[in-house]
Formats: structure tokens, C-alpha cells, sequence
């Protein structure tokens, strides 16, 4: 194991020093473009008021003779256009493809001061974070970069689940990590079809009533070891979790249900695969109205964060207060981005 001087050390000469804190910033969706597609490029510069990330995909969905007009094209809608304070990322081919070290080689010098953040999919170990952490402190310097560029794994084999901490651990460049449930099905052995979401032969069934009466079977959710095990390896480590894809778009419902129990259990957003998604996530990922006002209650009554009080006949104490203060303060980055929401919270 590295010092924890070494740890934030440049790792080649004339790379930026890596961040001691993850920059503040809103990422309630991570928006996919498929960027060989010139008709889904034009709609780029509509995308970057609407979203808070937007992401040039250059892997899976991608077919394998367009991967290097995804390449080119993500390099063009990086050029193109201005991102202000929307994020810029790419999702890059997996380390064992043929594409991978020219999506880093080609991108980094083209416009690598304008990336926040790569994607890096299929994540095993703490092995693939510093490979990719030493390849882009070498393309950092040789190209001149200046700041710093991100680290975000998808998780999503049964090795990189069982070592999400030590992904989590390995480099300051990590930024967070998505769940990736389609090839985390298949990686596991599951017997499902189906990109994210729950599955109906999932369930629990309920006792028999014993007069015959029909036993109703509860639904459970597919995903919710590997979220917490995620939530918990991420928040550890001041890192930023995230649901992934679900692909049944015609079932908004089920994906609004998705997306809220990551929310809950500590996800601070989820990938918008087709424009429907967009606001199903703004909806989600930002905190509930009532929950704010009742959080800010919180606040008010515990100035100083100590001690015990009653609110509408609730316990508060320091454990409430910091919930409160983790709400408040999503509420707040939420707010500074939308004056409609900040009117809305009374921010
Ligand atoms: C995402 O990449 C997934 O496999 O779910
Ligand atoms: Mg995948």
C-alpha cells in the first residue's frame, strides 16, 4: 500500500496533483449520446441545459464497425460545444478490447482539458483503477492538462462486486461508481433477460392462510445487496454512488421506482438512456419538497446540531440533524442549478 503522502502525488511528471476533494457538483442524471450518430450529436447543445452530465458512450450499444466513428465523434461534440457547468464524460471501450488504448490516445490529446470524467466499464479490481490512473497521468502531462480527469467504474461482474472496496481505495482520482445490472446478470449467472429493474419470480410468498385462500407473492428487489454493498464501499471513501441503466422504456413507473430506491439508500443519481429518462431522474434525485421543508425544521430547532427536541411529535437528535443536513444541503446544489426548485425549497 501506498504512504498517504504518496497517494496524492502526480503519477507522472508535469500531471496535475490529484484532488484531496471530489469538486462540488450536481449529477442527478448521466445522459448517454451515441455520438457516430451525427442526427443524436445535433441534439447536444439543446441536451447541455437539460441535463447535469452528458456522456459520449463509446462501448456496449455501440457496434463494433462504429466504434471508431464513436471515437471521432465524441472528440467533434467535445469541440463543438460549450459545457459550462455541465459535466463531460465518456464511457470507454473495456481494458481488454481493441479499442480501448486508442480511445484514451486519441481523446486525451483532442480535448482532454474539456473532460470531467472517464467511464470505465467492466471493472475486476483495484489492478484496472491504477493501470488507467498511470495511463492518463502520462497523457495528462504529455498533453498538457490541467486538471485533473476522473475516474468512474461501473460495477458490474462478480469479481468487481466482491472487491468494490479496494476499487473503491485504489487511486484519489476515483470519482464514484454505477451499478451496472445488465452485465452484472449475466457476469453472476442470473437467469434474467432484462436491462436493470426488478423481476416478478423474485418474490417471497406469503404463509397459507390455511383455509385455501390464494398466497400472495411480494416482489423483491434484485438489486438491493449490490446497491448497499456499493453505497456503503463509496460513501467510505468520500466517493459518489449511482444507479445504472434501465432499459424497459416503456415502463416509466417501474424505472421512477428504481431510481428512488437508490436515491434512498445513498445513490445521487442514475444514467438517462433515452430522453424520457431525463426527467424521471431530476424528479427523483432531487430531494422530496416536504422532505426539505421538514429537514430545514430540523436544522432550525438544533442550531448548534446537539441535544434532543420534538418536531410534529418525532425524536430529533445529532442523528436526525445530520440526515437533515445531508438533504439540506443536496437541496441547496439542487437549488443553485434550478431557480424553480429553489423557490420551490424556499432556497
Ligand atoms: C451497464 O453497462 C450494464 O451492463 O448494466
Ligand atoms: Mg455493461
Amino acid at each position: 500500500m501506498k504512504t498517504p503522502r504518496a497517494f496524492y502525488q502526480p503519477l507522472a511528471i508535469g500531471a496535475p496533483s490529484p484532488y484531496r476533494e471530489l469538486p462540488v457538483s450536481l449529477e442527478r442524471m448521466i445522459h448517454f449520446v451515441p455520438p457516430h450518430l451525427e442526427k443524436l450529436r445535433a441534439k447536444v447543445p439543446d441536451l447541455i441545459s437539460r441535463v447535469d452530465v452528458i456522456l459520449g458512450n463509446l462501448e456496449d450499444a455501440i457496434p463494433a464497425d462504429a466504434k471508431i466513428d464513436a471515437r471521432r465523434g465524441f472528440i467533434r461534440m467535445a469541440e463543438e460545444n460549450d459545457f459550462g457547468q455541465t459535466g463531460l464524460w465518456t464511457r470507454v471501450n473495456c481494458l481488454n478490447s481493441p479499442w480501448f488504448l486508442d480511445d484514451l490516445m486519441e481523446i486525451l490529446p483532442a480535448v482532454g482539458n474539456k473532460l470531467d470524467v472517464i467511464m470505465l466499464p467492466k471493472v475486476e479490481g483495484p489492478w484496472d483503477i491504477h493501470y488507467l490512473d498511470q495511463l492518463l497521468a502520462q497523457l495528462e502531462a504529455r498533453s498538457g492538462i490541467t486538471k485533473p480527469i476522473l475516474i468512474h467504474a461501473i460495477l458490474e461482474t462478480a469479481e468487481g462486486v466482491k472487491n468494490v472496496e479496494a476499487i473503491a481505495a485504489a487511486s484519489p482520482r476515483m470519482h464514484g461508481m454505477s451499478l451496472g445490472p445488465a452485465d452484472l446478470a449475466a457476469s453472476r449467472g442470473m437467469k434474467t433477460t432484462r436491462v436493470g429493474g426488478g423481476h416478478p419470480d423474485y418474490s417471497v410468498l406469503s404463509d397459507p392462510a390455511g383455509d385455501g385462500a390464494p398466497r400472495t407473492a411480494y416482489q423483491q428487489d434484485l438489486w438491493h445487496y449490490t446497491v448497499a454493498k456499493m453505497v456503503d464501499a463509496c460513501l467510505s471513501y468520500g466517493l459518489k454512488p449511482f444507479y445504472g441503466p434501465f432499459g424497459d422504456f416503456s415502463d416509466p413507473a417501474a424505472c421512477e421506482s428504481q431510481f428512488r430506491n437508490a436515491f434512498l439508500m445513498g445513490c445521487l443519481g442514475a444514467w438517462s438512456l433515452h430522453p424520457s429518462q431525463i426527467d424521471l431522474a431530476k424528479k427523483v434525485f432531487s430531494p422530496e419538497p416536504s422532505e426539505v421543508a421538514f429537514a430545514l425544521k430540523i436544522l432550525d430547532a438544533m442550531p448548534d446540531g446537539t441535544g434532543a427536541v420534538m418536531i410534529d411529535g418525532k425524536m430529533q437528535d445529532d442523528a436526525t440533524w445530520k440526515q437533515a443536513k445531508v438533504i439540506v444541503d443536496l437541496a441547496k446544489l439542487v437549488a443553485s442549478k434550478d431557480p424553480e426548485l429553489a423557490q420551490v425549497y424556499g432556497l
